[in-house]
């Protein structure tokens, strides 16, 4: 699907979110840990922006009654179809990973204020299942014309998903620790991360609090910018609840509203 160039101008304006009732027509497993679940509306999709995620309601379920949040992973206007990564960590990701096809899921969708566009060529950094934002990232690129390399980086082989449709985007790299895929070591330790400033204008970057907090450092010392998609942990997902806060230079923001993005010069304490 092609992302109209309007969007470079409409990055961060309010968008409509919907709760809909989708049905989820596929539940593919990647791995033990890692499934792919696609989900089909009966009406229009609402345009979605890289970086951006929807709650879902875990059905079923008095012990997950909240619901989760989770980045889209891919999205197609023709189909009306919204796709999302899950690892499995708990109840709520366990029970989604069990639907069955035909099973209907709420979602609320989009939440959120996304990825903004860069100008010169950019690095993207995904570690673990911070990876699911960035197929959404990297085909928005594309369409943008945009220059971009991709470094995916996980503990295992596992957390490394779906390289092929990402290597259809740019130049990709891999590094796990225990190095059985890609260079061994941490994310960090890449080449690609050596000195970022001599071929970089902007990184953005998903995963582990510890890995983002470390590339953003990286980015500070090469004098490049960088955003960041936090992962706070979630309850309403649209501004009501405030356990998302996070201290930035204009006080205590919301994630789920202000975020899940951010420019980590506006981060308080990412310097
Ligand atoms: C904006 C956003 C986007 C996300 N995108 C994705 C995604 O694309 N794919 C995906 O698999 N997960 C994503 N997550 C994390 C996902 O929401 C949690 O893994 C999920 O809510 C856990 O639910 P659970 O019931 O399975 O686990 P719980 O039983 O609630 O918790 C199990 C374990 O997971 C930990 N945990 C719970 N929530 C989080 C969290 N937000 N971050 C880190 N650890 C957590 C808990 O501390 C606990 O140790 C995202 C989170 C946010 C805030
Ligand atoms: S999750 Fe409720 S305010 Fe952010």
């Amino acid at each position: 699907m092609n992302y109209p160039v309007k969007h470079l101008k409409m990055k961060n304006l309010p968008m409509a979110k919907v709760t809909h009732d989708l049905q989820l027509i596929e539940n593919r497993q990647l791995n033990p840990a890692y499934h792919l679940l696609i989900f089909k509306s009966s009406v229009a999709i609402p345009e979605v922006f890289p970086g951006q995620f929807a709650e879902l309601l875990t059905p079923d379920s008095a012990a997950t009654f909240l619901r989760r949040p989770f980045s889209i992973y891919n999205a197609d206007y023709q189909l009306n179809t919204i796709q999302f990564i899950v690892k499995i960590v708990g109840n709520g990701t366990k029970k989604l990973c069990q639907l069955s096809t035909g099973a209907i899921v709420n979602i609320i969708y989009p939440l959120g204020k996304g990825f903004s566009i860069s100008e010169g060529k950019s690095l993207i950094v995904g570690g673990g299942v911070g990876i699911a934002p960035m197929y959404l990232l990297s085909k928005w690129l594309t369409t943008n014309n945009r220059e971009f390399d991709i470094l995916l980086g996980g503990r295992t082989e596992a957390d490394i998903i779906n390289v092929k449709e990402f290597s259809e985007y740019g130049e990709l790299d891999i590094t796990t620790e225990n190095g059985k895929l890609g260079q061994k070591g941490l994310i960090t330790t890449h080449p690609w991360l050596k000195d970022p400033g001599s071929v970089y204008s902007r990184i953005y970057t998903c995963g582990p609090e510890a890995m983002m907090r470390a590339v953003a450092r990286i980015a500070i010392a090469s004098q490049i910018s960088c955003e960041v998609s936090l992962e706070n942990t979630m309850a309403c997902g649209f501004g009501v609840c405030l356990c998302c806060v996070v201290a930035t230079d204009k006080g205590n923001l919301c994630v789920c509203t202000d975020g899940p993005v951010f420019n980590i010069n506006n981060l308080k304490g990412w310097d």
